[in-house]
């Protein structure tokens, strides 16, 4: 189905009794709206009318590295850097940057890409919806119980809850409008004469973020000096898959029973590790704020308001919030993030990894050009259709949730050299084989998947790069810079062949 330009504002609200990307359920106060579109994949087409494209400082986006973007310290290519030493270490709330890689980013010289696909998650956004509201209780039960504020905490007098809900942020669609220039400028070589092929999970911000994206991508072609092609395909088909219950989409998890209802020790995790580290914050607090007697969650929802309150000014000004607490907090917290992601999606969960099989296997099918084998979250009318499912791109782009996304990197075996996450001492990514929820699932995350044709190779080697960091892939015989031969990569990949456990979803 193709929509045109007036059905833009689509909204393809979640369904009844389900479970948006982080877990939580819709709210009871934002019924939902069944619309009887969202039961079907959508090939939206961002309307002309909106590529009126309000991107000031980017007029010249393929040399803006070092240009008029780095008055700010948020920029195209090295993402958010405004005080790195904390907002780094805000787990999957931390605005997307550029993660420090051991192994060159660049594509070496006797190289060529000749492949690249990019899984992105959202850009950033408001609370989800039953997190918006307990935090706006959070700030209520502070100024009805504290009488004055004072000291570093003064400026919570004045203080009013204002965050939305589920949605983008301005911010975040910039991001996603940075991503998309960013794809476009690596893969320049690719990008002048190819559009990517498109697909996006179905929820608001995810489609959205989508749209960004294409639209940082066709700007920067546009803006391309090197190109006279112009870019006849935009806006770009987006291939949406639904959220809604018992759809059968690799970029959101949602239709193995077992997984979804099963026990779900990332909880107890994260409460093992809170009872550590939050004690003596929450005291420092409660005294700062007489009377406001906040609990372990209360406090918890204190930092997450640095992340939240920072990524809802659109130039993505650090709140005070922020400084209520000390560089050894955020480490500590980003950990207690760290811990949801992996005993929830990844590793730490029996049955984790199983949710990215699907994925990998597409992903297989457009590395080696044949078609999709998978008996897991695969859709197999959309994937035996060229129309949605075409072999022999050399762009593709897809658009996803944190929770999946971690669920696909530890299907395809991602981070996998660690012991298992300890629940009482604080693991930084660099030893936990490069593993946190920051430097994976950060807002507007990136994951490059390349094929590459090297001189003096005739096989084409495949490398990995999550937040412009190079993963290692040691299980396909990487070499120094991380890249593996195809066959070899793909034989890696046995977990998602044999369908993971997805067996064990149902019994
Ligand atoms: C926060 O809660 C107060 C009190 O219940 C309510 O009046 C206000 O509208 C809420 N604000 C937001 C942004 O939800
Ligand atoms: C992002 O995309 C949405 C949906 O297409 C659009 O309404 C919005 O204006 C875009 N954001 C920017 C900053 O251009
Ligand atoms: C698979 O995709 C088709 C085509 O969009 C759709 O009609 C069908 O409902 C989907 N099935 C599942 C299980 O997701
Ligand atoms: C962390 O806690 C979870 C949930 O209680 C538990 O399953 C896991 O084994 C713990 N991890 C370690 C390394 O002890
Ligand atoms: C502080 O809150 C706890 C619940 O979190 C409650 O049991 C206790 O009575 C409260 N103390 C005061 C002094 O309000
Ligand atoms: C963001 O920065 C621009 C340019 O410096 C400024 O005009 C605008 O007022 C700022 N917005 C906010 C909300 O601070
Ligand atoms: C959806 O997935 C289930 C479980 O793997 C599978 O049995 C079913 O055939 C799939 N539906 C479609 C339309 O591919
Ligand atoms: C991760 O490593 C373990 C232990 O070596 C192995 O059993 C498992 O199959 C690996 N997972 C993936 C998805 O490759």
């Amino acid at each position: 189905m193709v929509l045109s330009g007036q059905h833009r504002h689509h909204n393809y609200t979640l369904l009844d009794g389900e479970l948006n990307a982080e877990g939580q359920s819709p709210p009871a106060q934002h019924p939902s709206r069944r619309t009887p579109l969202a039961r079907f994949v959508m090939l939206v087409t961002l309307a002309a009318a909106t590529a009126s494209l309000a991107i000031v400082s980017l007029a010249n986006p393929l040399s803006t590295g070092q240009g008029k973007e780095s008055q700010s310290c948020d920029s195209v290519f090295n993402g958010y850097q405004c005080r790195p030493e904390i907002s780094h270490f805000w787990g999957q709330y931390s605005p997307y940057f550029s993660v420090p890689s051991e192994i060159s980013t660049a594509t070496p010289s006797f190289c060529k890409v000749t492949f690249a696909q990019i899984l992105s998650r959202h850009g950033e956004r408001d609370p989800t919806a039953s997190k918006t509201k307990a935090y706006n209780a959070t700030i209520q039960k502070l100024h009805s119980k504290v009488k004055t504020f004072s000291g570093p905490y003064a400026f919570l007098a004045d203080y009013e809850y204002t965050l939305g809900a589920d949605q983008l942020t301005l911010f975040g669609e910039k991001s996603m409008i940075h991503s998309g220039i960013q794809f476009y400028s690596r893969y320049e070589n690719l990008a002048k004469t190819t559009t990517p092929f498109v697909r996006s999970s179905g929820e608001d911000r995810v489609i959205e973020s989508a749209q960004n994206w294409t639209m940082g991508f066709h700007e920067a072609k546009v803006a391309d000096r090197s190109t006279s092609h112009g870019d006849a395909g935009y806006p770009y088909s987006i291939v949406v898959i639904p959220e809604t219950d018992g759809s059968n989409n690799t970029l959101n998890h949602g239709t193995c029973t077992n997984f979804e209802n099963g026990p779900d020790t990332s909880g107890s995790a994260q409460s093992t590790w809170a009872a550590l580290f939050i004690p003596p914050i929450q005291a420092r607090l409660n005294a700062g704020m007489p009377g406001a007697n906040l609990s372990v969650t209360d406090t918890i929802y204190m930092m997450d308001l640095c992340p939240f309150n920072t990524v809802a000014n659109e130039n993505g000004t650090i709140s005070p919030f922020c400084d209520l607490f000390s560089k050894n907090e955020w480490h500590q917290y980003a950990y207690y993030e760290t811990l949801g992601k992996y005993y929830g999606y990844s590793y730490g969960n029996p049955m984790g990894p199983t949710q990215g099989v699907g994925f990998v296997n597409e992903l297989i099918a457009r590395l080696t050009d044949t078609p999709v084998k998978d008996e897991t979250s695969t859709n197999h009318t959309l994937d035996g259709n060229r129309g949605t499912f075409p072999l022999g791109r050399k762009l593709y782009a897809d658009f996803s949730h944190d929770n999946t996304m971690t669920a696909i990197f530890a299907a395809m075996g991602l981070y996998n050299n660690s012991k298992p996450l300890s629940n009482t001492t604080l693991t930084e990514a660099s030893r936990a084989d490069g593993y946190s929820a920051g430097w994976t699932v950060p807002f507007a995350a990136r994951a490059y998947v390349e094929k590459l044709q090297c001189l003096g190779q005739r096989e084409e080697l495949v490398r990995v790069i999550v937040n412009d960091r190079v993963v290692p892939l040691p299980q396909c015989e990487c070499d120094g810079r991380g890249l593996c031969r195809l066959s070899k990569f793909i034989s890696s990949m046995g977990f998602a062949k044999a369908n993971g456990k997805w067996d064990q979803c149902f019994s």
